[in-house]
């Protein structure tokens, strides 16, 4: 066999693996699987990207490797799991560099070559120029996002008067300079293509200031398709199936992902990018409002004893079990009431937490059976035949308001109808609202008892006292 037809048949089992790899990590019982196939794909393609007939310097790749490697394992092992947004926001910054810098040395290299008399093609000179600006804008965004997921910078939208307008003169800027350097490839000065870039990289910065911390999420999840998109592009300048193949997966699922999440969240993506949800710091607002009325607090031993006589309890986790890294107790508590002969399921809303997959993750950490994940429509018949639901720092998803107040900001939202239990206990510390910013009815409800507290420490307090009954 020729070394020609082998890389071919490497390229193809790399991109086998991919696709595979991303079905299974639909599910998650077989996300890790999925993972590892997804793992095993890019191996084989970093192989064949070292074979020497491609040309590229494999000494560099090599070097990449061996850093990339070495700030995988790191962060893997060490990147808390609260962390991980802020994490998934620098690798897809680094995608994006990587496309723009690839660029940006092809145009080096035509544009010596063209010094020498060598013809350029048209579709080079379009993809270089088209994923160094794609690259950068989601490089540069990227780091933004991140900056505000690690809290070094305000997470509030920065906005003032005009913004859009200053951004949409920037990106008409960009493909002016777009056109002419695709026009003049090697004829005109280079710092045409390094004003285009570095103002791509304005763009990025500019366009991700805007948007709330807590939209993150959803716009790395857009950044992510952006590099997708870009690497794809590169792919058409280098030639090299395996990177278009590549980026396209990347690009079509974080558009699929952006456009889920828009929907569990009933929020059109225009209002995430342009809405500056949270610029009057909806939290403070709420709270300072204290509007709720008659709340019902409890005891941890009142607590105890409606679960342990239960025949079914559903634990609705949200974000504040994540904060409260409250998963393994959980899990614990949930192995004391079964051996009480409770029937205990997990209730998981799409957009729990901060993340895709939020709640997931963490109750797998935990090891909690997959076979007592809920998604919300298979669980949402179950809480009228649940004697109490336990609600572990989850708010906005269990707000009955966006079932009616049509002037919520979270009307039309699927919900959790927790308020279907027969019980309805909440784990949180305070009286402030989620995400959203809003009060939630659901704590006026006759069936809620608030257990006020942080998460982790109310449910260990909750395990010893069923252990003690
Ligand atoms: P939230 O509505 O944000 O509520 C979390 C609650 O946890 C807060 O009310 C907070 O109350 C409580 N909490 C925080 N730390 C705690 C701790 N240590 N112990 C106990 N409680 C604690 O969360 P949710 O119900 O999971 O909803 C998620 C929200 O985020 C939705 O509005 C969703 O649209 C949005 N969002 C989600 C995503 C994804 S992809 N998941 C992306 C962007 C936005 P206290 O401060 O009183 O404790």
């Amino acid at each position: 066999m020729t070394g020609f037809v082998l890389l071919r048949l490497a390229e193809i089992a790399a991109i086998a693996l991919f696709i595979l790899g991303l079905h299974f990590l639909s599910s998650p019982a077989t996300a890790r699987f999925g993972n590892r196939l997804a793992g095993a794909g890019m191996l084989i393609a970093i192989i064949a990207a070292l074979a020497p007939s491609h040309g590229y310097g494999w000494w560099a790749i090599l070097v990449g490797v061996v850093i990339g490697t070495a700030v995988g394992l790191y962060s893997a092992l060490k990147v808390k799991m609260t962390a991980m947004p802020q994490m998934v926001a620098l690798f897809n910054g680094a995608g994006g560099g990587a496309a723009a810098a690839v660029s940006t040395v092809q145009y080096l290299l035509w544009e010596r070559a063209h010094n020498t008399g060598v013809q350029l093609d048209v579709l080079t000179d379009v993809s270089l120029v088209i994923s160094a600006i794609i690259g950068a804008v989601s490089a540069a965004g990227s780091v933004i996002a991140f900056l505000k997921l690690q809290e070094l910078m305000t997470g509030r939208p920065v906005t003032y008067r005009g913004q859009q307008f200053v951004n949409g003169i920037v990106a008409l800027a960009i493909a002016g300079l777009a056109a002419w350097v695709m026009i003049t490839l090697g004829i005109q000065p280079t710092w045409a293509y390094g004003v285009m870039v570095a103002l791509a990289l304005v763009l990025g910065v500019m366009f991700v200031l805007p948007i709330g911390g807590a939209d993150m999420p959803v716009v790395i999840s857009l950044l992510n398709s952006f590099t997708g998109l870009a690497v794809a592009i590169t792919g058409f300048e280098l030639r090299y199936n395996l990177l278009i193949i590549a980026g396209t997966l990347v690009g079509a699922s974080g558009t699929m992902l952006t456009v889920l999440m828009g929907k569990a969240m009933n929020r059109p993506l225009r209002n995430v990018l342009f809405g500056a949800f949270g610029a009057s710091g909806g939290m403070e607002v709420a709270a300072a409002k204290g509007g709720q009325q008659n709340i019902r607090s409890v005891t941890v031993d009142d607590v105890a004893v409606m679960l342990a006589f239960a025949q079914q309890v559903i634990v609705v986790p949200g974000y504040g079990m994540a904060v409260a890294q409250a998963q393994h107790s959980v899990r614990e508590l949930a192995d004391q009431l079964e051996k009480r002969g409770v029937t205990v399921k997990y209730a998981i809303h799409p957009v729990a937490g901060r993340m895709p997959g939020h709640m997931n993750v963490l109750l797998a950490e935990a090891n909690v059976p997959y076979n007592q994940l809920y998604d919300m429509d298979d669980v949402n018949p179950e809480f009228a035949r649940t004697d109490v639901a336990l609600v572990i720092g989850a708010n906005d998803v269990t707000n009955p308001a966006a079932r009616n107040v049509t002037s919520s900001p979270i009307y039309g939202m699927p919900i959790l109808d927790v308020d279907k239990a027969a019980n309805v206990v909440v784990l949180k510390r305070s009286m402030r609202s989620g995400f959203a910013g809003i009060e939630n009815p659901l704590y006026e409800d006759p069936k809620t008892a608030m257990l006020f507290g942080d998460a982790k420490s109310s449910v260990d307090s909750l395990v010893s006292a069923v252990k003690a009954l």
